[in-house]
């Protein structure tokens, strides 16, 4: 059997940053386009698993309302974690951490926060990623990709102009 597909789909500033330093995503508030408009809604349909970073899940644990309902949701960390919502922990390579989730029955893992998804494009195991650009220059925070990184040409699948200006780039990796 084929190993489970990565994807990533993470929307990022023109300068290449997913939060502020100190987290904050309070800087794509004013750029929110429907979930039904963007993609997302069809992309969260399609994957079984999620694999989020300690600190995205520390960001997504605080909102009103837990996002990640009826999909199994892992989260790395080498510390311990309060499973408020029935998540599990792993710690360990991408190539481990897939071994393990396969062996849970994954079969389209969602891989998130800049950590996670460059350790996975690293590793050669991300498949899908797609970043949705918005027409702002944040000036510093935290990166998607976080190196260091092997060089790596990616294929564009699609590229498509949403409302609010923006850009949705879509690759495929590998
Ligand atoms: N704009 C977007 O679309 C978007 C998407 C996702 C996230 N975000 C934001 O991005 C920020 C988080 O990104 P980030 O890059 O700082 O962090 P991250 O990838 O979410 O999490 C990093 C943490 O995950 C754990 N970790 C990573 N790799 C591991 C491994 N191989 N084994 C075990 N544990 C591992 C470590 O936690 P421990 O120290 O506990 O070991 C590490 O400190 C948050 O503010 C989030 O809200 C934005």
């Amino acid at each position: 059997m084929t190993r489970p597909t990565c994807a990533a789909f993470v929307g990022t500033s023109l300068d290449g940053f997913i939060a502020r330093s100190d987290g904050r995503l309070d800087w794509l508030e004013r750029y929110q386009v429907p979930p039904e408009v963007t993609g997302y809604t069809a992309f969260f349909d399609s994957v079984d698993t999620l694999l989020v970073g300690r600190s995205t899940w520390e960001t997504v644990a605080d909102f009103p309302e837990w996002p990640y309902a009826g999909k199994r949701v892992v989260v790395l960390t080498r510390r311990p974690l309060p499973a408020l919502h029935g998540e599990s922990t792993l710690a360990g390579t991408p190539a481990e951490v897939l071994a393990r989730l396969e062996a849970l029955g994954a079969r389209r893992v969602y891989v998130d926060g800049g950590a996670v998804v460059s350790q996975f494009l690293a590793a050669g195991l991300l498949d899908e990623l797609t970043v949705t650009v918005v027409p702002l220059v944040l000036g510093d925070g935290i990166r998607l990709l976080q190196g260091p990184l092997p060089s790596r040409g990616l294929t564009l699948v699609s590229c498509r102009a949403q409302p609010l200006g923006l850009v949705q780039l879509a690759y495929r990796v590998g």
